[in-house]
């Protein structure tokens, strides 16, 4: 028997399994139900009583040597495996990940949101496509208006005539025909005209209104909240300038002009050598236009004004090219990555 257990002991000790498939078929061959050692306590009842006690210690001493060597082998892989995941080769090229950026037109209009929130305007929404009421006959618009013309409008459908909105204005009705006054909001979205597309316009682009209706609003409230404005999104030094204007749904009606910031005045290329850049159309709002969306003129007035997204990106980022805002082209968003919004 003495043999039999040294022969056991001598071939654990010779073995020096590889990997952990070998270390497994060792724990079966010596540990496993039917294994070598296990299969030698099923033998203790043969053996002669006197030296039963010592052949159950050898037995045993066996069955420890065998454990010890699978535990340590099983710690040495388990390392190795470690130490292989957490090798960093730190010669190799890093990763870079590349930040999305905002749109320049969306920069611009959180940057309007911004400035109108900081003194009490909501922001509304409203269908881009919009029946003849909301978007030209509820504005005062004749029904001759040139505007209505097919030239200008996208139609959709005709008798009743539904059309891509022209502006955000179609907006501003729904809000008056939905809440009473006090209103102070800006509408924005997208709008659609049927124009050649150039560097200069194009049949898509965003539009910010602005609406504002309480008892006793005057122009001069107009004035002084586009002066805050101007100067919030061009800078202190802004100067702006009202011209006389017509629109459909405003009397009196003006049109906006900006202090050119390229040259500070001057005159350059950007301004055409004006010194000044139209930036938006404005007015009190026409008291035809307030009774038809139900608020009584003879209590309320109020203001409204509206502007190009484009335009205004324009002149902030000094684009050449309205085309470009359109064409998603990496190379021009990504240079507006570092602006914030
Ligand atoms: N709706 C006008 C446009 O699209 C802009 C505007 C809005 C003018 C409000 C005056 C008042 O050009």
């Amino acid at each position: 028997m003495d043999e039999l257990l040294k022969n056991i002991l001598d071939r654990m000790e010779g073995f020096v399994p590889s990997d952990k498939t070998e270390l497994e078929s060792f724990k079966v061959q010596f540990l496993g139900k039917k294994g070598e050692i296990t299969s030698l306590f099923g033998k203790m009842k043969d053996i002669p009583a006197e030296q039963r006690k010592d052949f159950g210690l050898h037995v045993n001493k066996l069955k420890e040597v065998a454990q010890q060597k699978i535990d340590f082998y099983f710690e040495k892989f388990e390392n190795e495996l470690f130490e292989e995941k957490s090798k960093i080769d730190f010669s190799l090229p890093a990763n870079f990940s590349h930040d999305g950026g905002r749109h320049p037109l969306s920069i611009v209009t959180n940057k309007i949101y911004d400035i109108f929130e900081r003194i009490g305007f909501s922001v509304s929404y409203g269908p881009e496509i919009e029946d003849d009421w909301h978007n030209f006959s509820a504005l005062n618009f004749a029904k001759e208006h040139p505007a209505r013309d097919m030239q200008d409008t996208f139609f959709v459908e005709k008798d009743p005539d539904i059309a891509l909105r022209t502006h955000t204005s179609s907006i501003q009705v729904r809000i008056m025909e939905n809440n009473k006054p006090p209103i102070r909001t800006i509408c924005a979205g997208r709008v659609f005209r049927n124009e050649t597309v150039t560097a200069r316009s194009h049949c898509i682009f965003h539009q910010v209104e602005g609406l504002y209706i309480d008892k006793k609003v005057s122009f001069a409230d107009l004035k002084q909240t586009l002066m805050y404005f101007a100067k919030e999104m061009f800078g202190e030094e802004t100067k702006i300038r009202l011209r006389p204007s017509y629109f459909p749904f405003t009397e009196p009606s003006a049109e906006m002009d900006i202090s050119c910031d390229i040259c500070g005045g001057k005159g350059c290329n950007l301004c055409k050598y004006s010194g000044w850049v139209e930036i938006l159309g404005c007015g009190m709002v026409d008291p035809n236009v307030l009774e038809n969306c139900g608020i009584d003129s003879k209590v309320y007035s109020g203001f409204a004004f509206g502007m190009g997204i484009e335009r205004m990106t324009q002149q902030l980022y000094k684009t050449k090219d309205i085309r470009m805002f359109f064409e998603n082209d990496i190379r021009f968003l990504s240079q507006f990555n570092s602006f914030n919004a």
